[in-house]
Formats: C-alpha cells, structure tokens, sequence
C-alpha cells in the first residue's frame, strides 16, 4: 500500500509527499485510475481546469468511498480566466465539476506576466482561503521576482510553488528561495515526462537498491523534500511509483543524479509569457 508522509504547510495545514498527476489522463480513464490509486493508499490527486477531467476527477474521488478529508485535492485556475472576479467565477466552476465545495489547493496555473493579471488572481485566491473554500492556496510556474511581488503587493506569500523539477533541471536555486520563505515546492513532470529514465546512471542507482529507475526518480525527489505526483495511465506503474517509502538515497547517488543537470526543461519559460 501507498503510505506517504506528510509536510508541514505555512498555513497550519499539511500535504502527502506523493500523490498522482492526471495531465493528458484521458477523462473517459481518469475516474477509474483516481478511484483505483486511492484503493492502493494514494490520498492525493492533482489536476486542473485546464486538464478537462475534474468531473471524473471527483467521479474517482466518490468511487473511492473514501471520506472527503482523507484526500487531497488540488486544481487551478487557468490562464484565461484570471483576473479577481474571473478567478471566483473559475473556482466555483471547478468545485462544481469536482463535485467539492472545498478544495485542499488552489494553484494560479501560470503567472503570464505579460498580461500583468497575477495579483489580482491572488488577491482572489486570498479570498477564497478566508472564506474556507481552498484549505490551502497557492501558485504554478512562478519564479523569484513573481512571488516576490506577491508577498510585497498583498502580505500573503503561497504556501506552494508548483514548477517543472526532475534531475535535468533541479531548480536549486528556487527550491531553496521557496524553503526560506516558507513555501514548499511541488515538482511538476518529475519524471521530466519519461524521457529521462533511461539514463545508465539511473539504472545503476536502481539496480543497488533493487528499485526501478522511476522509482529512484521519485525518491530523489522526496529527499530533496518536495512534494512530486508523477502522471501513469497504468494502475501498476502508478503502484511502482508509489513503492517508495522503504529506502532512500545515500550523498553518493544525489552527486550522480546531480551530473544530469542538463537545464532543458520539456515546457516553455513561464517567466516569457
Ligand atoms: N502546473 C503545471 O504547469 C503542470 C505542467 C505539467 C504537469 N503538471 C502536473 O504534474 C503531473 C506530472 O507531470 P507530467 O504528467 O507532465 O509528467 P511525468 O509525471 O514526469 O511523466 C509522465 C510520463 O512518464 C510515464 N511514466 C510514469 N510512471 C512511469 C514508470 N513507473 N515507468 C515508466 N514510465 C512511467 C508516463 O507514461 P504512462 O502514462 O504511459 O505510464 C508518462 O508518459 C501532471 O500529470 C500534472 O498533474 C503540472
């Protein structure tokens, strides 16, 4: 079974370490892998409006039986709809196709600076953290002057960052941004999409720990203390990326997986919008 810790979030509340991601999911598959993943121990699931499956994204989440506070559930507010009253709209839109009337964590999806809409989306999401209705709030794809214009145009920082992370392009320098102001950061593609996994020095990794290279993948990103939801259309290999929990990696493996830094990322620089 999936048994993820949690983390500690700047607003009181707390996170599991792992969940699953649902980008490109198919929604005709999305409520089956949901309810399934949460069959196996998951208790966390991040989509987004943009994504086109938070329907069955809740469809999932009803189909578990779980109660609604043993999972965590994130969505966000797309690009087109930011803007204060555009997010409150956006918010209740999601929630209703969730079929949630809280939701754990609400992401602003991207910052688009140039559309220069981002603040006022976060004083929206401020909002809807007062009123109860997204537990925790918090941003995508922001970089260091974005956030930094947060916290000094409004007094609120995110209790969140989600950004592109995986071992070709490790963000160091945000992630420790992020940890001195109390975000904790998410990663997204952690598996840089797949195209990473057949790296040799992956494979060595894994063959001394009787693990898979995902699977190294995964517990590189837990050591590093970041919240990671890998994406699988298969039921098996969302249970292999979860079998994580039972080793961790020594300093000598994190300075080889460190020697993949390649700085490519697989999607666009959000700070060029
Ligand atoms: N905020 C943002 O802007 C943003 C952007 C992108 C993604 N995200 C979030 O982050 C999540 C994860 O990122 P991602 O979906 O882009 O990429 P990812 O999780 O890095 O990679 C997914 C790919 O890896 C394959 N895979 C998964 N587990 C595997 C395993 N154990 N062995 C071999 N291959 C495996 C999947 O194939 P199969 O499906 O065939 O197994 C899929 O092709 C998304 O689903 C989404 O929730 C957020």
């Amino acid at each position: 079974m999936i048994s993820a810790p949690r983390l500690s979030l700047s607003d009181g509340s707390t996170i599991p370490q792992l969940g699953i991601g649902t980008y490109k999911v198919p929604a005709d598959v999305t409520a089956g892998l949901v309810a399934g993943a949460l069959a196996a121990g998951c208790r966390h699931v991040d989509t987004a409006a943009l994504y086109g499956n938070e329907t069955e994204v809740g469809e999932g989440l009803r189909a578990s039986g779980l109660d609604r506070d043993e999972v965590f559930v994130t969505t966000k507010v797309w690009n087109d709809d930011q803007g204060f009253d555009q997010t409150l709209h956006a918010f209740d839109a999601s929630a209703a196709k969730l079929g949630l009337d809280r939701v754990d964590l609400y992401l602003i999806h991207w910052p688009i600076p140039s559309a220069d809409r981002y603040v006022e989306t976060w004083k929206a999401l401020v909002r809807l953290q007062q009123e109860g209705r997204a537990t925790s709030i918090g941003v995508s794809n922001f970089a260091i002057p974005h956030l930094a214009r947060l916290r000094d145009e409004t007094g609120v920082l995110p209790s969140i960052n989600q950004v592109e992370l995986h071992p070709r392009f490790p963000q160091n320098e945000l992630v420790d941004w992020d940890a001195a102001n109390g975000i904790v950061t998410e990663s997204w593609a952690p598996l840089a999409r797949g195209g990473l996994l057949d790296e040799p020095v992956l494979a060595q990794i894994a063959e001394k720990y009787g693990k898979t290279p995902a699977q190294v993948v995964i517990r590189w990103h837990l050591d590093r203390t970041l919240v990671v939801f890998p994406k699988s259309v298969s039921l098996d290999r969302i249970r292999e990326n979860g079998d994580v929990f039972d080793f961790t990696l020594d300093a000598d493996d994190h300075a080889r997986i460190a020697t993949l830094e390649t700085g490519e990322r697989t999607g666009r620089d959000p700070s060029l919008d």
